[in-house]
């Protein structure tokens, strides 16, 4: 790693160009983003995402990659899940929607994914991705000073 000639890459990024194969989180297919949005549906009756999206019957879902678990500022938490110390990931969101009580003992989530293959929590989790990308926001405090 050390050793590793950074410059191409240096001038790639400055190029804003990035073509490394192996970079993270490729661009997903319209059509995945598509079935996501078929898979979000269920989730659909508690969650909203996108511009106008707020607090409903669970927090909206906007910038969730990176958005600590339980930090949305108009939404009511449930102890568990404010105090689960969490960082939403692509592997936590997959755990957590597969079994939420596994993952946060105790959550307000009532939702039982059967029937959600990896496949389909892959496809649903590039859906959410897409309004990250858009920009949009979560509602948050501001970062916290240092530690707890
Ligand atoms: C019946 C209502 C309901 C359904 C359906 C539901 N959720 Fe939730 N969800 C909640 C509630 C309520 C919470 C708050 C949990 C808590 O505070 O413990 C929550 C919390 C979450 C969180 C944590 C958000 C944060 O701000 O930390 C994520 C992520 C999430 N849900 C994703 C999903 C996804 C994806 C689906 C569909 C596969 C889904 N939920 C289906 C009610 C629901």
């Amino acid at each position: 790693m050390g050793t590793m000639n950074t410059r191409p890459l240096f001038l790639a990024t400055l190029l804003g160009i990035w073509m490394v194969p192996t970079a993270p989180a490729a661009e997903p297919s319209a059509q995945q983003v598509q079935s996501g949005k078929t898979a979000f549906v269920p989730c659909a009756s508690c969650h909203q995402v996108g511009r106008s999206a707020r607090a409903a019957f669970g927090p909206q879902l906007n910038a969730l990659f990176g958005r600590r678990a339980g930090s949305t500022t108009d939404y009511r938490y449930s102890a568990a899940m404010k105090r689960s110390g969490i960082v939403w990931t692509e592997q936590t969101l997959a755990a957590y929607i597969r079994d939420p009580q596994a993952v946060v003992p105790g959550t307000s989530m009532r939702f039982v994914s059967y029937g959600y293959s990896d496949r389909k929590i892959a496809d649903l989790l590039a859906y959410l991705r897409t309004y990250q990308a858009a920009g949009l926001s979560a509602p948050a405090p501001a970062p916290p000073a240092s530690g707890r």
